[in-house]
């Protein structure tokens, strides 16, 4: 165990490298996608069509070396076409069940937002209990077990927006942009390499001892204090309709926590708590109407938030200090 801390900042620059040859873009996102893998936690990807969700969400998948499906989903898709169906076997006069392809170490669900509800909620469902019902039975899923969504910003037509009582079940939401002028020629120049030639990195025992590792990350109680006082703000702000959930203030310490071990420390700084704010908190704030009709974004919510809430506590408030 102890060799794999050492090892962590060797795996993330391998990582790096590996997404770094078909998907050009900010370091911080692939470090997002770490910080979910180890919190553990599911990630959202959001951005206007042609910047390379499905990409980067299939090239992380690759890398991780698991058993992997991808779900396209679309309008006329039902919840059975994720979780599984009882089929009747007409030679054996009876019902087998033929799995879904939820039932992978790694789900890949892209243009989650083209489904309607019902079957949004399917995944959504397994992703909260790790565990799906077919028809009154209940079922396991593997563990690993880890959600990479795309969808498209809910502004566009043709989409169902995810209801909030599923967006809080995703870990992180990470905002995919333009790339900058010099990023996109070099896209240009090197857009024939494929995602296939992503090599895998990782397995899921690799995984799990990562995420144990993860677990053991020291949080001090000042630390604690923080998340709370974050998330108590955005519960409070006059512009919110709905704040942080608890929920939310576990994502934040879980991602933190995942932040550090990436970073090589075993224990939280309050920048890890900073560095993952926005991404852990924002997706999750339900602003009021007029708050929307000012413009006024989630993101925007938990800015202030850093900006007004202070960090009371040592800066490396590391275990025994
Ligand atoms: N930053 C980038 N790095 C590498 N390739 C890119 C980048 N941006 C766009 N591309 C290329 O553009 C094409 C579109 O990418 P992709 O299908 O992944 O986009 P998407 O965001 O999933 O779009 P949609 O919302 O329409 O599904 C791919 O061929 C991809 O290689
Ligand atoms: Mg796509």
């Amino acid at each position: 165990m102890n060799e794999l801390h050492t090892d962590l900042p060797t795996l993330r620059r391998q990582i790096h490298q590996e997404l770094g040859r078909v998907w050009i873009g900010p370091s911080r996102t692939i470090d997002a996608l770490l910080v979910a893998l180890l919190a553990p936690g599911h990630v959202l990807l959001e951005g206007v069509p042609g910047v390379a969700k499905t990409t980067l969400a299939r090239a992380f998948t690759t890398v991780l070396g698991c058993s992997f499906r991808r779900i396209q989903f679309t309008p006329d898709m039902l919840p059975a076409d994720i979780t599984g169906a009882y089929i009747m076997n007409l030679r054996d006069q009876e019902f087998v069940l033929r799995k879904g392809p939820v039932f992978s170490h790694v789900v890949l669900g892209d243009e989650i937002n083209r489904a309607p509800a019902k079957t949004q909620s399917a995944l959504l469902e397994a992703m909260q209990e790790q565990q799906v019902t077919i028809e009154g039975d209940t079922l396991p899923l593997p563990d690993p077990f880890m959600v990479v969504a795309t969808q498209n910003p809910l502004e566009q037509e043709g989409v169902y927006p995810l209801p909030e009582a599923q967006i809080d079940r995703f870990l992180l939401k990470l905002e995919i942009g333009y790339p900058t002028a010099a990023e996109e020629r070099r896209m240009l120049e090197t857009y024939d390499q494929s995602v296939a030639e992503v090599r895998p990195l990782l397995d899921p025992h690799g995984i799990l001892a990562l995420r144990r590792l993860t677990a053991r990350v020291h949080v001090a109680p000042e630390m604690r204090e923080y998340v709370v006082a974050l998330s108590e703000f955005t519960r409070r702000h006059a512009r919110a309709r709905l704040g942080a959930s608890p929920r939310a203030s576990l994502s934040l310490l879980r991602a933190a926590k995942a932040n550090a071990c990436l970073d090589g420390r075993d224990f939280v700084r309050p920048d890890d708590v900073r560095a993952l704010a926005v991404q852990t908190l924002a997706h999750r704030i339900v602003l009021t109407p007029e708050a929307e009709m000012d413009n006024l974004r989630g993101v925007d919510l938990i800015g202030e938030a850093l900006a007004k809430v202070n960090y009371r506590g040592p800066a490396d408030p590391s275990r025994g200090a």
